[in-house]
């Protein structure tokens, strides 16, 4: 970094386990900045479930305005018992990624070493891909209705949004993030042209076509269906995997859990030219909220991740080799099974930076 640049992280620790998992990172981020020499300024914001609880406010448009003048959003967890599902989903998650249009929803899914897997004789040179999920249109949009509501014939209908201009930027960002990974140079796409015929007819053809400005990119494509299976049965088969918002939601849980579980899978809600999130994907995880048991290495990688974005690539590099070592000294990923405490992981990752 040049000059006296000194990056503004906006930090949004949020409902049950986040708080823990954020005070590692930003440990991290201390010891990380120092090493590295760069700076930075943390704003923190006390969004979420408690505060809704109190105040009723989820976010104020007043928080958008401040965010956009960051350098970054570290968010740690959405989600309270007490707050019915969808007011803190929509009302805080949802809406940053939509208003701060972070169309790209960015996962890895990657074995580290030492990391158990469900998928029996696979190792971490079989798991390593990223799936690119679009983050901004698809059914997320929350167009539809009911028809008749309460009575026996009722209808509900959900709508999938996809916009030629947020297909392409999708898949745009896929090709590119192929290109620069220079791994197998290989993007799949993932949807299902045999049955949602509109969207996907119109995802097929924006994919093909820009394929054609990527000649050195294999490309191919498997239904959503198909790609559970494939994920679990050859996952060294993916490269870069692209796809909507709603199969990237639930292939990613997938993804989780053969990279290991929650306790490591992170996720960054991208905006390529503007302000980006980036977050463990594992959720609040109440019920073990304040033991100091949960595993806060997803929060860590998010945290590299971040660094990566915001061009300290060579601090994002140090943590992620770090977690590698760490990962090799647990006895699990799993809360309250690691051999060691939150606080203590925490620790290891500093101290093998
Ligand atoms: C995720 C989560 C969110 C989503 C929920 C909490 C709205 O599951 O980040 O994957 O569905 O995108
Ligand atoms: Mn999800």
């Amino acid at each position: 970094m040049s000059g006296d640049k000194k990056y503004k992280i906006a930090v949004m620790p949020g409902d049950g386990t986040g708080p823990e998992v954020v005070r590692e990172g930003l440990k991290v981020l201390e010891a990380i900045s120092k090493k590295c020499g760069f700076k930075y300024e943390k704003v923190m914001y006390d969004f979420g479930g408690e505060r809704y609880k109190k105040t009723k406010e989820v976010l104020p448009d007043s928080a958008l305005e401040e965010f956009k003048k960051t350098d970054a959003i570290y968010l740690g967890a959405i989600g309270h018992p007490d707050v019915k599902p969808g007011i803190l989903e929509k009302g805080l998650l949802l809406k940053l990624r939509f208003s701060l249009k972070q169309y790209i929803n960015l996962r890895p899914v990657k074995l580290y070493p030492g990391v158990w897997t469900p998928i029996k004789d696979k190792g971490p040179e079989d798991i390593d891909f990223v799936v690119v999920r679009e983050n901004n249109e698809g059914l997320y949009v929350g167009e539809g209705e009911f028809i008749k509501k309460g009575t026996k014939d009722e209808i509900a209908l959900q709508v999938s949004r996809n916009t030629r201009v947020g297909v392409e930027r999708c898949i745009r960002f896929a090709f590119e993030y192929t290109k620069k990974r220079n791994k197998k140079k290989h993007l799949t796409l993932c949807g299902k042209t045999n049955v949602l015929t509109y969207a996907w007819d119109l995802w097929e053809r924006t994919f093909y076509e820009v394929a054609k400005e990527y000649p050195g990119i294999k490309t191919d494509y498997t239904h959503v269906d198909a790609t559970c299976m494939w994920m679990v049965k050859n996952p060294e088969w993916f490269d870069v995997i692209v796809t909507d918002n709603m199969f990237g939601d639930i292939i990613t849980d997938l993804g989780a859990m053969i990279q290991g579980g929650m306790g490591i899978a992170a996720g960054g809600n991208l905006n390529p030219e503007g302000v980006s999130m980036f977050e463990p994907i594992g959720g609040s995880a109440p019920k073990y909220t304040g033991k100091n048991v949960i595993n806060p290495l997803a929060a860590i990688c998010a945290l590299s991740m971040l660094l990566d974005e915001i061009g300290e690539e060579k601090a994002s590099k140090m943590i992620e080799n770090s977690v590698m070592k760490v990962t090799t000294k647990l006895k699990s990923l799993a809360a309250g099974k690691m051999g060691y405490s939150t606080t203590e992981v925490g620790d290891l990752v500093v101290k093998y930076l």
